[in-house]
C-alpha cells in the first residue's frame, strides 16, 4: 500500500492544510497526518486540543490517519518504514524553505522522499497564524477551517 506522512503543527488546521491531504490521498492509498511541535513555535493550542480536532476533521476518511510525534520528523517516517513526505507549496516564497527541509530529512534518512502538492488558489494566502489572528479580533473564520476549529472557536 502507498503511504505518506504530511505533519505539520496545525494550530490550527485549516481548509489549506485539508486540501492538501485530500489530494494527496488521491495519489496515496494512506495518509498519515502527523501533529508535532514546532521547536520555534510557543503554540496557541494544546497538542492534545490540535491532534483531536486533526481526528475529528477526518473522522469520515479511514485512509487518513492522526499520529503525533516528538524530535525529527525523517527519524519518524524511518521509525515507521515510510519513505514518502507530504508538503504544500503556497508561493515562491516557501520554496526555499521546502528544499531546506526536504535536502536535510533526506541526508537524516537517505531514501526519504518529500513529494509537493501546489496549494490550491484559493488558500495561497492562509496560515495558521492568519486563522488565529482573525479569531482574535473577532474576525469570522467559518470559510478557512473545518467544521471542528470553527466549533472550537464558537465555544
Ligand atoms: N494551507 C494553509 N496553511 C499552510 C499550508 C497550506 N497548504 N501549508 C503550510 N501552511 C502554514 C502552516 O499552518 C503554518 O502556519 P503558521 O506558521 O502560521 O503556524 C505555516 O504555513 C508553516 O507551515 P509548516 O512549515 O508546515 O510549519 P509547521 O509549524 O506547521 O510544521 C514541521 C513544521 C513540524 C513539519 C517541521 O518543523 C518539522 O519537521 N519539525 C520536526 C523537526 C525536524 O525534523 N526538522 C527538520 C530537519 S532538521
Amino acid at each position: 500500500m502507498s503511504i505518506a506522512i504530511y505533519a505539520g503543527s496545525f494550530d490550527p488546521i485549516t481548509n489549506g492544510h485539508v486540501d492538501i491531504v485530500m489530494r494527496a490521498n488521491q495519489v496515496f492509498e494512506h495518509i498519515v497526518v502527523l501533529v508535532m511541535q514546532h521547536s520555534q513555535k510557543t503554540g496557541w493550542l494544546s497538542l492534545e486540543q490540535r491532534v483531536a480536532l486533526v481526528q475529528e476533521t477526518f473522522s469520515d476518511h479511514p485512509s487518513i490517519t492522526v499520529e503525533t510525534a516528538s524530535g525529527l520528523l525523517a527519524q519518524y517516517a524511518q521509525k515507521r518504514g515510510i519513505q514518502t513526505l507530504i508538503r504544500g507549496l503556497r508561493a515562491v516564497s516557501d520554496f526555499d524553505y521546502e528544499a531546506q527541509m526536504a535536502l536535510a530529512n533526506r541526508d537524516i534518512c537517505p531514501g526519504l522522499d518529500t513529494v509537493f502538492f501546489m496549494t490550491s488558489k484559493e488558500y495561497a494566502y492562509l496560515s495558521s497564524s492568519v486563522v488565529r489572528e482573525m479569531v482574535q479580533h473577532q474576525a469570522s473564520v467559518a470559510h478557512l477551517v473545518p467544521a471542528p476549529v470553527q466549533g472550537m472557536i464558537e465555544l
